[in-house]
């Protein structure tokens, strides 16, 4: 992190949208822009009210917002509507109905498209399969699934009957997708037999069977066939997809849901080791995202559109579905990875089906950088004309080699910077009007109250660092914590009694009013753009036999942004070997996942504490990172824990 600090410092280039792009875009002036900000600063009301109005609304809202129980806010109050509504049927009953809306490639290579049309049969097939198997408005249900078309299918049919779903990402373990399952309270499973992923197929259905031994109110689970492994089957609970498919109606009234009424949950890491359910509804997420997309996508009718994430975290939220269907856009989705069969092969997507906007995170920039640029220039990437990236701070070197090689200098990048719990994008380039800044998320967004304060929460100068809050509430904004309103307060509110949103970020605004994003200033570490907190790999590790005490850091890596590194002490008796570093590396596999495995792990017989027996974990960062401690370390009980810690380091 301290690298990409003096870095980002440095970091003096700019780019102005070119004219091209400008003549074109949606906002195309710095007076309109200015325009619009203005009023959805000073304004908000009338803002989004007016912009909510350019979505379908079963019942029209009364009130824009209530924030009379603040930190809850609610938004379009009184208003009915169902997401489904908004992103399948008013297409389907307007000039897109034969508009294609998915456009799927998997690894092995088929491929398939589903207009607008035929994506809102499937929706009604399978809602009506859900109803059938008793799920019901008010219900939750876990999403546990690759990147295929019916995962789309599969929220959107959730939303129609007025379930909630709770997407767990594919590559977490059965253990992780168990408490997932029971902290959410979900009664069914949608999954598949497997995936390809890497040229190989990744089995999902054995997880979903390890982990429904421990939950006893899963009734149905609903498979997929994609893969054709092998599964096992448990007749009274699983249903194929398809047979269940066959035999529901192709019709299904969509609920009407009140604006405030739970789309989803998604969970995601804090500081602390239980991960966080966090809290989505209906109206203001919908209205947040269908309007991000389109300002900061420049999004068009005619676009192919493909944001590469998964659809088990935020972004492909956000970005691959509820946005872009809100828009009516063309979505591409693309089952594998990024070098299966080839390392070109994004690019060959891109070529085949003459995507237009491109949106992915730095850590896969990264990659393609090293790959080399032989894998880019055999491949046409001349349909492209706007890039993205999100998810962790993009380091300049990575931002110039993405406009070089890929926008081949043409196209704008918009550097977005958001959160899980902010549900859209917050600071970002506007690209027919923002210059842009490598490394720099820009300003932020219509009706975004951003600010760098120091610990009193009073705002700070240009260039000086501090945290970043948002003063004022905005309509995807998360609505709590599932089950826990106390730590909703606790981790976002508390910090400025109140008054603001902390996100947890350390930031700068430059003399421009452009925000440069440090990083997180708590234990949450970043990998490969996937959120962890150093905790819940440490309590993954502590429950290793071997290990009687774990302490996990962030170290920076070139290639992931940062690296998780594990500091461990060994119960007695035990001695360190390759062996039981394999066994620690598939235990916190089984627990966390894969995405969570350490890039190293550091056996010390002690580990430096204060005095009161806290872990001293700047000390452990510093190590990790090779660099000299230069901060106080007269609280540390013990010195000879230092030396002999930086002693295994050669
Ligand atoms: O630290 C910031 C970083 O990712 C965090 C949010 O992670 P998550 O909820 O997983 O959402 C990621 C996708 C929206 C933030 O607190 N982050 C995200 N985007 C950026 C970023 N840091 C710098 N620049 C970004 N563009």
């Amino acid at each position: 992190m301290g690298d990409q600090i003096e870095n980002v410092l440095h970091e003096t280039r700019s780019f102005p949208p070119s004219a091209e792009f400008r003549a074109d875009a949606r906002i195309k002036t710095d007076a309109v822009y200015e325009r619009m900000l203005r009023e959805s600063l000073d304004n908000p009301e009338s803002f989004w009210g007016r912009v909510a109005r350019e979505i379908p609304w079963m019942k029209p809202f009364e009130r824009v917002l209530d924030w009379s129980k603040a930190p809850f806010a609610q938004w379009f109050v009184g208003g009915k509507l169902n997401a489904s509504v908004v992103c399948v049927d008013q297409h389907v009953n307007s000039v897109r109905s034969g508009k294609r809306a998915i456009i799927f490639e998997g690894e092995p290579g088929d491929r398939r498209t589903l207009t607008y049309t035929e994506l809102q049969l499937e929706v009604c097939r399978f809602a009506n399969a859900l109803k059938a198997r008793g799920i019901k408005r008010g219900d939750r249900v876990a999403i546990y699934m690759p990147m295929i078309p019916e995962v789309v299918v599969a929220m959107l049919a959730c939303a129609r009957i007025g379930a909630a779903h709770s997407v767990v990402f594919g590559g977490f373990s059965a253990v992780a997708l168990r408490d997932r399952i029971k902290d959410g309270g979900c009664t069914a499973v949608v999954t598949a037999d497997g995936s390809f992923r890497r040229g190989a197929v990744l089995a999902l259905k054995p997880q979903v069977d390890e982990a429904l031994t421990e939950c006893p109110d899963v009734h149905a689970v609903f498979v997929v066939q994609r893969a054709k492994n092998q599964i096992s089957w448990l007749a009274r609970r699983d249903v194929w997809w398809h047979e269940a498919c066959a035999v529901a109606p192709s019709e299904c009234a969509p609920e009407a849901m009140d604006s405030e009424d739970l789309l989803f949950l998604l969970y995601t890491s804090g500081s602390t080791g239980k991960p966080k359910g966090i809290v989505h509804t209906t109206g203001g997420y919908l209205v947040g995202t269908y309007l991000s997309t389109q300002m900061v996508f420049d999004l068009r009718d005619e676009d192919v559109y493909w944001c590469t994430a998964d659809v088990g975290w935020i972004t492909g939220h956000s970005y691959v579905v509820y946005g872009p269907l809100a828009n009516g856009a063309t979505v591409m989705l693309y089952e594998g990875a990024p070098n299966t069969p080839h390392a070109g092969r994004f690019w060959e997507l891109i070529e085949r089906h003459r995507i237009n906007i491109f949106y992915t995170a730095p850590t896969a920039i990264r990659s393609f950088m090293r790959w080399g640029d032989e894998h880019v220039t055999k491949y046409d990437l001349s349909s492209l004309r706007l890039l993205g990236s999100v998810g962790e701070p993009i380091n300049p070197e990575a931002w110039i080699w993405y406009r070089k090689m890929i926008g081949k200098e043409l196209c704008p990048i918009v550097d977005t910077w958001w959160q899980t719990e902010t549900g859209s994008i917050m600071i970002t380039p506007l690209p027919g009007v923002t210059t842009t800044k490598p490394g720099s998320a820009t300003r932020p967004f219509f009706g975004v109250d951003a600010a760098i304060v120091d610990e009193q929460g009073v705002e700070l100068g240009p260039n000086e660092g501090g945290f970043l809050v948002i003063r004022k509430p905005w309509p995807s904004m998360l609505r709590g914590i599932w089950g826990d309103s106390e730590r909703y307060i606790e981790t976002y509110w508390k910090k400025f009694g109140g008054r603001f949103y902390f996100a947890g970020d350390g930031a700068r605004r430059d003399e421009h009013g452009c925000f440069w994003i440090v990083g997180r200033i708590d234990d949450v570490i970043k990998v490969s753009g996937h959120r962890f907190s150093s905790m819940e790999v440490e309590s993954a590790l502590v429950s290793h036999e071997s290990i009687v005490e774990a302490a996990v850091v962030a170290r920076p890596d070139e290639l992931t942004g940062q690296a998780i590194c594990a500091f461990v002490t060994l119960g007695p008796g035990k001695s360190p070997s390759p062996e039981l570093r394999a066994s620690i590396d598939a235990h916190v596999v089984k627990e966390i996942g894969k995405v969570a495995r350490p890039a190293e792990v550091r056996f010390s017989e002690a580990l430096p504490k204060t005095r009161s027996g806290k872990i001293m974990r700047r000390l452990l960062r510093d190590i990790a990172a090779g660099v000299e401690t230069v901060g106080d370390t007269s609280t540390l009980d013990d010195y000879s824990v230092l030396a002999k810690l930086r002693q295994h380091e050669e």
